[in-house]
């Protein structure tokens, strides 16, 4: 293990099918005012938005609605949310969505009573947080990003053609989430499997790092044998408890800063594909899933004794009778095959992205140095290009 660290997670998490209930044990350590932040439309039709309304009614608190948190939420609707809790003075931001809702409801509540431009300051120039922060708590209906355990808040500027993941510290993390697997039922296919690989993409944007025996690495691999099991099962029979409940676990545990824990880690997937998404606002894992295996393949060399226990621990690639660069190559074969059965988008063109757009990404990309590349300007319009 690597370096000096500390570790701890301040969420409390409650899973299964029947977490919701403990909704009526997290709610009274917070004042009258809560406001309700949520998406479009999927709560409302599978009935979860009425639950939760009586849980918070019969527990005697005030509804502030703060709805249509869209997908990759925006500088603007943050804005918005900052004026409803700061307008109404909200005790507490109850977030019942997907990672986009949970990132949202995180950044007002660093946001809500900052005095200066928020997006500014806490994103374009990530400084402290020097002001009151707003308690969150999360139900989770959308599986993939682990923003129920972390301190992850992403916001698109789509005017400054810029997607930032802010990483907030301890005191923003939800106070408690709620994951319940069954919620996850209603998920569209497309969203499920993006959903899926976010998952794989955040344990190898931190496995695909550093040359020292890791136990986090370990840690990795068993994380996602477990994830590929479970999403072969998901995507034949979606109602399938074991595979979604696993599926959901796996996330948690894949961004909550465990498996990051005395590793450098990468992140360059997650760059090239928030620049995609800052342009096109394509559907997150299918952004990180057009680039992946194009990065890969070029950082392949320079990583090649991870790239080749990867293919032989999680993928069971047979190393007998084959050279090192053979044995990584066939792992991502067969990671490729894998991805293609999970019905994933390969190709950039597919998410609107044209030969046009390519300096503009690569411009849009902030480029990470934690992992076995650091690539140049060039290298990235060239990945960007291979991902066509
Ligand atoms: O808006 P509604 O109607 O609720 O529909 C949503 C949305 O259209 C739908 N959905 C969610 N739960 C559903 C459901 N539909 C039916 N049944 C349900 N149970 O799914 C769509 C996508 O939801 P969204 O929250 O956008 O998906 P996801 O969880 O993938 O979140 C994506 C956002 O998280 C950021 C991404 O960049 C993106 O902005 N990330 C956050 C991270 C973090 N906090 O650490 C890390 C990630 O790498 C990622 O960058
Ligand atoms: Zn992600």
């Amino acid at each position: 293990m690597l370096g000096n660290f500390s570790y701890s997670n301040p969420t409390k998490l409650y899973f299964g099918e029947n977490s919701l209930e403990f909704l009526n044990e997290e709610l009274p350590k917070y004042g009258k005012r809560v406001q309700l932040i949520y998406g479009k439309s999927s709560i409302k039709k599978n009935g979860l938005y009425d639950k939760i309304v009586e849980i918070l009614k019969k527990n005697g608190k005030e509804i502030f609605e703060d709805a249509g948190v869209m997908p990759n939420p925006t500088v603007q609707k943050l804005y918005e949310g900052c004026k409803i809790a700061k307008d109404n003075d909200v005790d507490l931001l109850l977030a019942v969505g997907g990672g986009s809702v949970c990132d949202y409801a995180k950044a007002v509540a660093a946001s809500a009573h900052c005095k200066e431009d928020p997006w500014e300051k806490y994103y374009l120039r990530s400084e402290e947080i020097d002001n009151r922060i707003l308690p969150v708590g999360c139900v989770l209906t959308m599986v993939g990003t682990g923003s129920e355990m972390n301190g992850g808040s992403v916001i698109t500027n789509h005017e400054q053609k810029l997607k930032i993941g802010r990483v907030f510290g301890d005191n923003v993390f939800p106070k408690f989430s709620i994951l319940n697997p069954v919620f996850t039922y209603t998920l569209p296919e497309y969203q499920m499997v993006a959903g899926i690989y976010d998952i794989m993409s955040h344990i190898l944007e931190q496995y695909f790092s550093g040359e020292d025996d890791n136990t986090s690495d370990y840690l990795s691999e068993g994380l996602l044998r477990s994830l590929i099991h479970s999403s072969r099962i998901a995507l034949k029979n979606p109602t399938d408890y074991e595979a979604r409940s696993n599926i959901m676990w796996i996330a948690t545990w894949a961004l909550n800063t465990l498996v990051a824990k005395g590793k450098t880690t990468d992140w360059m997937v997650h760059m090239l594909g928030h620049a995609v998404g800052s342009y096109t606002d394509a559907t997150h894992g299918m952004t990180l899933a057009a680039v992946s295996m194009a990065y890969y393949k070029k950082i392949l060399p320079y990583g090649l004794q991870k790239f080749k226990r990867y293919a032989v621990n999680v993928w069971d690639v047979c190393p007998e009778g084959k050279s090192d660069e053979a044995i990584a190559l066939e792992g991502l074969a067969v990671m490729e095959a894998w991805m293609r059965e999970m019905k994933l988008v390969m190709n950039l063109s597919d998410l609107g992205v044209t030969e046009e757009m390519l300096e503009g990404l690569a411009n849009s990309t902030f480029v990470k140095t934690g992992g076995y590349k650091i690539l140049t300007h060039e290298e990235i319009v060239a990945v960007f290009k291979d991902s066509l």
